[in-house]
């Protein structure tokens, strides 16, 4: 039985070790694909795997094709829109992701970002506090619901905006809930994005949503690149002198935003919401444990397909 962990942006070496352990333990073998610069190079490693770990990767059907083994695929984070769920299901591999995991990495990213613009990307000059302002969570999922406990911490009075999610939950956790999405976006100085890419979501932070923020407002993404209309947000930043944007996912007009808008919107250089050493943990070592729950005792609880 081999499992072959295929991480362009590779996990740290203890989580590595760590996972090395699980499979071995459990009379597996396994095979290490990391920094791979060529999709060849993992279409080649998946050949003989019986179970995948991957990040980020793409799992495309061209990948599922080359893979003539292949049992069990598991994304070790939250977002799976990085799995092509109809191959894995038309070859009858199930598919995994292990929710919650990096959760706080991302949740304290999503502070920092705030800190970060609301102290003018730390350039010299009078920024602003977080205290006293109102922040809104959009998707009330494991890191919403962090950044929400984070903020109230800091002082800022919290929105969410959730439909999958009780009201009364959200409430009682002391989360005020607007009736609609564009009235969390019209009272909010800062908006804090947790949606899902999917094709309800793609695009669908447009001109006409973000245009409803209130003077001063910053959108921070730390959830997808395609969420966003790219566009959209271009020409808001041009007509919106106010608004900022800070994003963990480079837009494809990254190049155009950071020049533009120099002091108004900042992209990290390679996504690293979840790249803390306890997450790379969490995440790498529950993905090693599903695939021995699954393989011995067919245990599908994370399955998503
Ligand atoms: C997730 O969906 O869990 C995060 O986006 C983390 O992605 P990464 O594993 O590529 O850092």
């Amino acid at each position: 039985m081999k499992v072959l962990v295929a991480t362009e942006k590779p996990f740290s070496k203890a989580a590595v070790d760590g996972i090395r352990t699980i499979v071995e333990e459990a009379g597996y073998e396994l095979a290490l694909l990391e920094k791979y610069t060529d999709v060849q190079q993992f279409y080649d490693a998946v050949a003989d795997a019986d179970a995948l770990i991957v990040r980020s990767d793409k799992v495309t059907k061209e990948v599922i094709d080359h893979a003539n083994n292949l049992k069990i695929v598991v994304r070790a984070g939250a977002g799976f829109d990085n799995l092509d769920l109809a191959a894995c299901t038309e070859k009858n591999i199930v598919a995994m992701n292990t929710p919650g995991q990096n959760s706080n990495a991302v949740a304290e990213l999503a502070i920092g970002m705030m800190i970060y613009m609301a102290r003018n990307t730390f350039k010299p000059g009078t920024g602003c506090e977080l205290s006293g302002k109102k922040v809104g969570i959009h998707a009330y999922g494991n890191v919403g619901r962090l950044v929400a406990n984070k903020a109230k911490a800091l002082g800022m009075e919290v929105w969410a905006f959730d439909p999958f999610v009780p009201t009364e939950k959200m409430e009682a956790e002391g989360v005020i809930v607007p009736a609609t999405l564009e009235e969390l976006y019209a009272n909010c100085d800062y908006i804090s994005l947790h949606i899902p890419a999917n094709e309800k979501t793609k695009g669908s932070i447009n001109y006409e949503l973000l245009s409803k923020m209130p003077k001063g407002g910053c959108l921070v993404n730390t959830a997808r690149k395609e969420v966003i209309d790219e566009a959209g947000m271009e020409q808001l930043l041009a007509d919106r002198a106010d608004l900022k944007y800070v994003t963990d996912i480079a837009p494809a007009n990254q190049a155009v935003l950071a020049e533009k808008f120099a002091n108004r919107f900042f992209a990290t250089p390679k996504k690293q919401g979840a790249e803390t050493a306890e997450a790379n943990m969490n995440a790498g070592l529950a993905a090693a444990r599903q695939i021995v729950g699954f393989i011995q005792n067919g245990d599908v609880k994370f399955k998503v397909n």
